[in-house]
């Protein structure tokens, strides 16, 4: 005898019953039959016609009113609740068998006959199987109990299991995307781990993120974006791109899952696995659960990189108005931190640094000159030469400045660069005339910087210098005063950007030039603040 459908959760149950001279029949529209193509099953095949089918449904209905015991028997048959959890077992479920009374009178007789069976056949067949009457229906009603008390047994080990299955799927892939959310991964990289990660988990042959709304700008895509993995690329802009988000995680058909990536109402996106190639390949509540996890999970990681995004631009434009604030008190540095931590960028991005210090660099170039801020105004404004002590006390602004950030935790990797931003490549600068290499990378980059926008400014006394004028007499000073290296990479930037920055603060109406910046260190005569751009670019040319 073949049973086709011994995949069915209850083929063993029905199994069990058939043993003992009974069927296993669904008794909702929601259960299934465990044995419904297997017309070599005798019982099976009885109750299988429509006749048998409606008496059935009776029974069922006044047993499910309780208006009858579960053991009074109807037409020589006996209906026998199956009591299971019903979501377990997927429905409910009746067993029936053939009283004697029925195999041996017209039951037997009309139920062949319905079902295209020969009678004689089907009764010496039936009186082979366990006998059942009236006396003893109540003891096939107890084996049906238990067999029913060990199947719910079963069925809850089984979703025991799933769950745990599921459980420990949840927490692999929240450990490996807790792994991920390191200080420093950018949120494109994250959103791309995350996809690997539940593709992998999954066994899908693809993964991917929708990028709608806020979403978009922190992971430095366009609105309505797609991030995938794996293959099937097209297939997932085919599915992704019209799909509505939907409100909660859902499986659609067999093939896939989405789910919405959300927090506290702002969606930022859909997460997307299609495909799976391992198990029965179909999807379920358990990769649901998955793809609902991960989508969480990012979620928190998008907000969490807003709010640091915003934070960070807080913090930088609290730093920007310091120190605007502090060039002020020379009308003639006005913008020229801004300009010089714009340059100090631009040649770190160019020379390749890592995304950590090109920040690093940007937010020292910034703040290069706090130390100002201790500098007497006498000696910061003197229009005529400076004395002895008075350019003592502006050389003092680096150390100045780096005691001011010395103790800011948030300063600790940007304090070379405000420190040693005087020093030269020579070995002749200041505080501590360091040389070549043991300048840090950041204070070699910003004195490149610092001193072109010097050079590059508008004086009271003279129009600002030609920037060829300029570029030329610096790209002289590699090895002596700048590290050949960052130089280079300067004298080849577009500094279209920082024209423009320079043109806003000639529009203000402000001065624009950093003399203190201008300062050469190789020299230590008392400088003029008002000559110190005539002076350098003399000694520029000098050193040609
Ligand atoms: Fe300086």
């Amino acid at each position: 005898m073949t049973i086709e459908s011994t995949e069915h959760r209850l083929a063993g149950l029905a199994l069990s019953l058939r043993d003992v001279g009974g069927v296993l029949l669904p008794a909702d529209s929601v259960a299934s039959d465990p044995f419904e193509t297997d017309t070599l099953f005798l019982m099976r095949s009885l109750c299988a016609s429509p006749y048998a089918r409606s008496f059935i449904a009776r029974a069922v209905a006044r047993l499910s009113v309780g208006s009858e015991s579960a053991t009074e028997p109807m037409f020589g048959m006996l209906v026998v609740p199956v009591r299971l959890p019903r979501l377990l077992a997927g429905g409910r479920f009746v067993a029936v068998t053939l009283l004697d009374e029925g195999i041996e009178g017209e039951t037997l007789d009309i139920l062949a006959q319905r079902a295209g069976i020969d009678a004689r056949i089907a009764r010496t067949l039936l009186r082979s199987l366990p006998p059942w009457d009236r006396r003893t229906s109540g003891r096939f009603a107890n084996v049906v109990s238990a067999l029913a008390r060990s199947e719910s047994e079963r069925l809850a080990g089984l979703e025991a299991g799933a769950q745990l299955s599921t459980a420990w799927e949840e927490l692999h892939l929240l450990h490996s995307l807790s792994n991920e959310m390191a200080v420093g991964t950018s949120p494109r990289e994250f959103a791309r781990r995350t996809l690997d990660e539940v593709r992998h988990t999954l066994g899908c042959r693809w993964t991917a993120l929708r990028v709608d709304g806020s979403a978009a700008a922190i992971l430095d895509v366009e609105p309505g974006s797609l991030l995938v993995s794996g293959a099937d690329i097209t297939l997932a802009e085919q599915l992704l791109g019209a799909v509505q988000t939907p409100q909660s995680a859902a499986v659609v058909g067999t093939d896939l899952v989405l789910a919405p990536v959300r927090r506290e109402g702002e969606y930022f996106g859909v997460l997307a696995a299609g495909d799976r190639r391992v198990g029965d390949c179909a999807m379920s509540n358990c990769e649901r659960t998955l793809v609902e996890t991960a989508a969480g999970n990012l979620s928190v990681f998008i907000d969490n990189a807003r709010l640091y995004r915003d934070l960070d631009r807080m913090f930088i434009g609290a730093l920007s108005a310091l120190v605007s604030a502090i060039d002020a008190k020379d009308p003639y540095t006005r913008g020229h931190s801004q300009r010089v931590a714009l340059l100090s960028r631009q040649i770190a991005m160019a020379a390749g640094l890592s995304a950590a210090d090109v920040k690093h660099i940007y937010i020292s170039g910034l703040v290069h000159d706090v130390g100002k801020i201790g500098v007497p105004e006498t000696a910061l404004r003197k229009q005529g030469k400076l004395t002895n002590e008075e350019y003592g006390q502006v050389k003092q602004h680096p150390v100045i400045g780096w005691r001011i950030l010395r103790d800011i935790p948030r300063f600790e990797p940007v304090l070379d660069g405000v420190l040693h931003h005087h020093e030269r490549f020579d070995g002749r600068g200041y505080p501590h005339e360091l040389a070549g290499d043991t300048i840090p990378v950041a204070a070699r980059i910003i004195a490149i910087a610092d001193t072109f926008d010097a050079m590059s400014s508008n004086r009271t006394y003279r129009a600002k210098l030609g920037r060829s004028e300029v570029l030329n007499e610096m790209s002289k000073l590699g090895g002596s005063q700048f590290d050949p290296t960052f130089l280079a990479h300067f004298l080849r930037l577009d500094l279209s950007t920082y024209d423009v920055g320079l043109e806003d603060c000639a529009a203000s109406g402000s001065g624009d030039a950093s003399s203190l910046d201008a300062v050469d260190a190789s020299s230590r005569e008392p400088l003029s603040i008002d000559s110190i751009g005539i002076r350098n670019l003399r000694r520029l040319g000098e050193a040609a």
